[in-house]
């Protein structure tokens, strides 16, 4: 489906009935990453899946994509949908969308889950670092990105092929072909606008909503350590480490990810 929002068209799904579970999905990425929980989730629940801005089938205006934005984007297609208040589940650029989202709009979220993500802020040199990479973006095209980040995504035994058996060469292409996607205004404006997000560690105390985070064993960007002590700050949050997985563990682990979606749903 699609809608306009202030002149930026989204591509989105909505299925299923019952309460609403919104996944917002990372960099560079799509919804397709989400793809085995929809599944798995629409029988007993409403499930909505944006292409953020510039992503997947979404327009790509030009500009900083700040993590309000997004933020204000989702608030407006929930909100044209009728179906606040929303279990919003975020994977890594997707948990720093759903920090500005539960500042913004706390009355629209219903519970909370954090996936592979963290509340700390970009260091000095993380700040060159994404600004080195937008200009590369704008000089070379998706592919720079994509070969910067792909390898980063997965967990070793996902990612390495010369493991034989344990290698998951089809998985990697089929991420790499969503990065290649993505059009060079949203590569650059989201890196700039994660290098603008202020911290959120300051709110974690002042979650008020079920919590659940989950982490995956094996994420070489999000340490399950780091995710771990998120956890430990956020009142009563859950957290759940997702074995045999990296930073993508939706995809990774599909199915364990869908059963602990499934069970934290059921406890809410
Ligand atoms: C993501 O998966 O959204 C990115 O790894 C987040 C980041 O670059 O900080």
């Amino acid at each position: 489906m699609f809608t306009t929002i202030k002149g930026v068209r989204f591509s989105f799904i909505d299925e299923g009935e019952g309460q609403t579970i919104l996944f917002v999905h990372g960099f560079p990425l799509s919804r397709v990453i989400w793809q085995p929980q929809i599944e798995a989730l629409t029988k007993n629940y409403r499930v909505i899946a944006p292409d953020l801005r510039g992503h997947g089938e979404s327009s790509a205006p030009a500009g900083v994509y700040t993590m309000d934005a997004f933020a204000e984007d989702l608030q407006a297609l929930i909100a044209e949908r009728k179906c606040a208040p929303v279990v919003l589940v975020g994977h890594s650029m997707g948990g720093y969308i759903s920090f500005a989202f539960y500042r913004k709009f706390p009355q629209s979220v219903r519970a909370m889950v954090l996936f592979c993500t963290r509340a700390i802020a970009d260091s000095a040199e993380g700040k060159i670092a994404r600004e080195n990479l937008a200009q590369r973006a704008e000089r070379e095209g998706a592919a720079a990105v994509a070969g910067q980040t792909l390898p980063k995504m997965f967990a070793p035994t996902s990612s390495d092929s010369s493991q034989g058996k344990s290698g998951r060469p089809d998985l990697v292409e089929s991420v790499r072909q969503i990065m290649l996607a993505i059009s060079v205004n949203a590569l650059a404006g989201s890196l700039r606008g994660m290098a603008a997000r202020p911290s959120a560690v300051e709110l974690l105390a002042k979650i008020t909503v079920p919590t659940l985070v989950i982490a995956g064993e094996n994420d070489l960007i999000v340490p399950a350590s780091e995710s771990a002590a998120m956890a430990g700050a956020i009142p009563d949050a859950e957290l759940v480490m997702i074995p045999h997985a990296g930073h993508l563990a939706s995809l990774e682990n599909p199915e364990a990810v869908a059963a602990t979606l499934r069970a934290f749903l059921a406890k809410i």
